[in-house]
């Protein structure tokens, strides 16, 4: 199912990402584009971030700044 039909990325793209260490919305929009355009997707992003597919999160929410590199 597609998460942001502007670029075509998929729920399953979002996790991999976020599997990857994309775990706030703006990663994921550097990583592959989603949320860049209209912007509706956004939330559902968030929403997908919110729950279980990041493992990271946390430590990316403390000490997010010193990630920008992946
Ligand atoms: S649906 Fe993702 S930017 Fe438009």
């Amino acid at each position: 199912m597609y998460v942001c039909s502007c670029f075509g990325i998929t729920e399953q793209q979002v996790r991999e990402h976020a599997g990857n260490g994309a775990c706030t919305p703006r990663k994921i929009a550097s990583a592959c584009k989603a949320g860049t355009d209209c912007g509706s997707c956004v939330r559902r992003i968030q929403q997908l971030l919110g729950r279980d597919a990041c493992p990271r999160r946390e430590a990316a929410d403390r000490g997010g700044a010193g990630v920008l590199a992946a």
